[in-house]
């Protein structure tokens, strides 16, 4: 019977095809190409080495349209850390392993997933709510080896793999690392765990400057240079990974209720969803800069959690994209050993009026209106109070008695 695999190239995947080979399955696998900075005709080799039939797909221009553009315009950090990297790639891999499986008749799929993660949900409820008569299967899961016995398995088997007990997943939007010593949440990350980002301390002593532009909320310049997503998000990694910014290590609660210590970079989107959200700040009204907060949380956790195909996710995009449409203008970075700074914005749709903002001779603000506001502003406040002092001033003359 035909299966079609989602191959990353990775450990749990090679691991996979032969596993399922030894079950009896004929296998295809199926790998995305989406700016992971790996060697794809070497994955192609491999594959067929192993006696399966590989498709690799360049989805990178769909993978920033569809599904980082909307991150970016949702500012979207899962528990104010996380840029979902991953999480934004496994939609996109299932839709196409979906349609693979599809036009290879196969009636199987299978990815390399454990149980213990989020990807596993993602891939999953994605493919299903695609088409619910695919049937799943989980090498990973039924094999049950841990990251040393794999490494041997793999030995042992022919399949060629980079010897790490890390765990990585990249993409353009950045790079996922997690096992081995970074599962002790006490120890600092040691300087191996990281590929795309100097260390900091090491980072050039001068500063660089970075003029980014938006229009409608996408990033389409960077200083003065009309750029595409793929070309302009693979510039700024290696920009700012070399001032050593994008580094991210934070505690994250997985859906599964699993608490994890996880490990990234993403040096572009760092900067970008800093930059982006300064520049909506600028041209929104405090009402929208208040509520759209929320909004964006629920889009972030949407897409973290494997709803990304829960009509709540588009629902909320309407909003998020009629609020983008005034963030055009130009933000201006520092970015200095791995900090990375708003320093400059304009926008000629900003809510700012410096006449009236000033604190200099020339402001136009008329102070005397104040006056009248916080009487207003005040009054419910002033009233409770007041209730609050007589209740407690009776209390303390009946304890005086
Ligand atoms: N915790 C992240 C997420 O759930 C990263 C997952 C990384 N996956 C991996 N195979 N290393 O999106």
């Amino acid at each position: 019977m035909k299966i079609i695999l989602a191959y990353s190239g990775g450990l749990d995947t090679s691991l996979a095809i032969r596993w399922l080979q030894e079950k009896g399955y004929e296998v295809v696998t199926f790998t995305a190409e989406l700016g992971q900075k790996e060697d794809l005709e070497q994955i192609k080799e491999q594959v067929k080495r192993l006696d399966a039939k590989p498709y690799v797909l360049d989805l990178r221009e769909e993978f920033i349209k569809d599904y980082v553009f909307p991150s970016i315009k949702a500012n979207a950090l899962y528990e104010g850390a996380y840029p979902l990297g991953t999480a934004l790639s496994r939609p996109l891999i299932a839709k196409h392993l979906v349609k693979i499986a599809e036009k290879e008749n196969a009636t199987v799929v299978a990815h390399g997933c454990t149980g213990k993660g989020n990807d596993r949900v993602r891939f999953d409820v994605t493919i299903k709510a695609l088409n619910e008569n695919l049937k799943i299967v989980f090498p990973a899961v039924e094999q049950g080896l841990s990251r040393e016995e794999g490494i041997k398995f793999a030995k042992e088997h022919g399949i060629e793999i980079e010897e790490t007990l890390y765990s990585i997943d990249q993409n353009l939007w950045g790079r996922s690392i997690e096992c081995g010593v970074l599962e002790d949440p006490e120890k600092e990350p040691p300087a191996d765990a990281f590929k795309w980002t100097t260390q900091p301390e090491n980072a050039p002593d001068k500063p660089k400057y970075l003029e980014i532009e938006f229009e409608n909320g996408i990033p389409t310049q960077l200083n003065g240079v009309e750029m595409g997503g793929v070309d302009l998000i693979e510039t700024l990694n290696k920009v700012a990974g070399a001032n050593g910014i994008g580094r991210i290590d934070h505690m994250e609660d997985r859906i599964i209720g699993l608490k994890t210590r996880e490990v990234y970079e993403a040096p572009a989107a760092v900067v970008l969803l800093k930059a982006h959200e300064d520049l909506e700040k600028y041209v929104c009204t405090i009402n929208e800069n208040l509520f759209r907060g929320f909004v964006e949380q629920k889009w972030a956790y949407l897409a973290y959690s494997g709803l990304w195909l829960d009509p709540l996710r588009e629902d909320l995009e309407s909003f998020i994209d009629k609020i983008n449409e005034k963030v055009t203008g130009t933000v201006r970075m520092k970015l200095y050993k791995g900090l990375s700074m708003v320093v400059g914005r304009k926008s000629k749709n900003a809510i700012y009026d410096q006449n009236l903002a000033t604190y200099g001779k020339e402001s136009t603000f008329d102070e005397k209106t104040s006056e009248g506001f916080t009487e207003l502003w005040g009054l419910q406040s002033r009233i409770a109070n007041k209730i609050r002092n007589r209740k407690l001033e009776k209390i303390r003359n009946r304890n005086n008695d």
